[in-house]
């Protein structure tokens, strides 16, 4: 398969190219878009052939459901049951936005976009070319995120395309992701709301608009064979770089000096590569890569490059990674998830 490319700026969008988009997906086509998180690979949701061939394209295990993404709010009554009123309080503060939530699903969402579920997982992205795709495309475009699966979300269109050239019809470039972390996802459907994934709108944000919320162990990464995650998602090994990623926790200095022993007394003839936030980006001269994760003080930017430097490391042929660990204030609960995923739970206390 051709796959088409196109870079629609965001700023003046070309509504021909959008247009043509929407057109493949009213086809039973598949198109992957920019989103203020990440990029999403989308296809109709509401025609079950055409979510499949989602599962297809990124070799993605057929019971982990897909994100319903939708343009306007209204659109929501069609797909679900029932709003609760959680849900109303958390669209007006964080819609259009990064926050996915959970409902049970009416019957014109297919189960082949759920997963089996009989809850659907929606989101109303920020995205201006995001928002003008969905809307050509009829309203409802199921999408994850456009990677193989088990490869870090693209951030750019160049990750897309190192991925899904050949396998889906279109690829809309509009450069780099604001945010570079998945959505957050939230789960209304049983007792209290539960927190499934974190990301950049962080507990205190959900906290402060419908008081308190759980939260899924799976957060954590702590997830055991009799208690399967609520987002399926979660069980499996996402964002995996091909070189083995250790993280390497405690006091900065001693994670310094630990990585710093490493680069300098190698065992073999590995490549290793270190993330480490700027202020210390110059202290592992022996390092074959270092990778500037950015300010610390400066989450935002810590978040956005992740997944960017996470495929960098692929690139280079970076057989071992040790990372710094980015506990930081309002993301560090959503950088450190992807990061110890990333790892395998591999973490160095030193
Ligand atoms: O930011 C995002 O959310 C991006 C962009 C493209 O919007 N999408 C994304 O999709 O990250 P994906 O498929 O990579 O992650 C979706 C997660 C998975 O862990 C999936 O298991 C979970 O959402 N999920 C989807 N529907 C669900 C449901 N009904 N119940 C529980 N978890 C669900
Ligand atoms: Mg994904």
């Amino acid at each position: 398969m051709d796959t088409i490319y196109k870079k629609v700026d965001p700023c003046d969008i070309d509504i021909k190219i959008i247009k043509q988009a929407g057109d493949i997906i009213r086809g039973g086509g598949l198109v992957a878009f920019p989103t203020e998180t990440v990029y999403g690979l989308g296809a109709d949701a509401l025609c079950g052939a055409s979510s499949k061939k989602i599962y297809e394209a990124k070799g993605r295990p057929s019971d982990n459901p897909l994100i319903v993404h939708i343009a306007d709010f209204d659109s929501i009554y069609d797909i679900v049951k029932s709003v609760p009123d959680e849900a109303v309080l958390l669209a007006k503060r964080y819609w259009p936005g990064p926050l996915t939530m959970i409902f049970s699903k009416s019957e014109l969402v297919p189960k082949e976009t759920t997963g089996g579920l009989d809850t659907v997982a929606v989101r109303f992205p920020s995205h201006p070319v995001a928002k003008e795709f969905i809307r050509m495309s009829g309203g409802y475009v199921a999408a994850p995120s456009a990677n193989i699966s088990g490869r870090p979300s693209p951030t750019r269109g160049e990750h897309v395309l190192a991925d899904m050239n050949g396998r889906i019809d279109m690829i809309i470039d509009s450069g780099e992701c604001d945010i570079g972390l998945e959505s957050t996802i939230i789960d209304l459907t049983a007792g209290r709301p539960m927190l499934l994934r974190p990301g950049y709108i962080n507990e205190e944000m959900l906290k402060e608009t419908i008081g308190d919320i759980d939260r899924d162990p799976a957060v954590f990464g702590t997830v055991s064979a009799d208690e399967p995650p609520r987002a399926p998602g979660m069980k499996y090994r996402h964002y995996a770089p091909k070189g083995s990623l250790a993280i390497v926790s405690g006091s900065s200095e001693a994670v310094r000096d630990y990585i710093r022993e490493k680069t300098e007394n190698r065992t073999g003839n590995e490549r290793i590569g270190v993330i480490a936030c700027s202020e210390d980006a110059d202290k592992f001269p022996s390092a074959d890569l270092v990778a500037d994760a950015g300010d610390r003080m400066r989450e935002e930017e810590v978040a956005s490059r992740l997944y960017g430097i996470l495929r960098r490391f692929d690139d280079e042929n970076i057989d071992l990674i040790f990372s710094e660990e980015f506990d930081t204030p309002r993301l560090g609960l959503a950088i450190m998830n992807r990061l110890i995923k990333a790892s395998g739970h591999n973490i160095i206390k030193v």
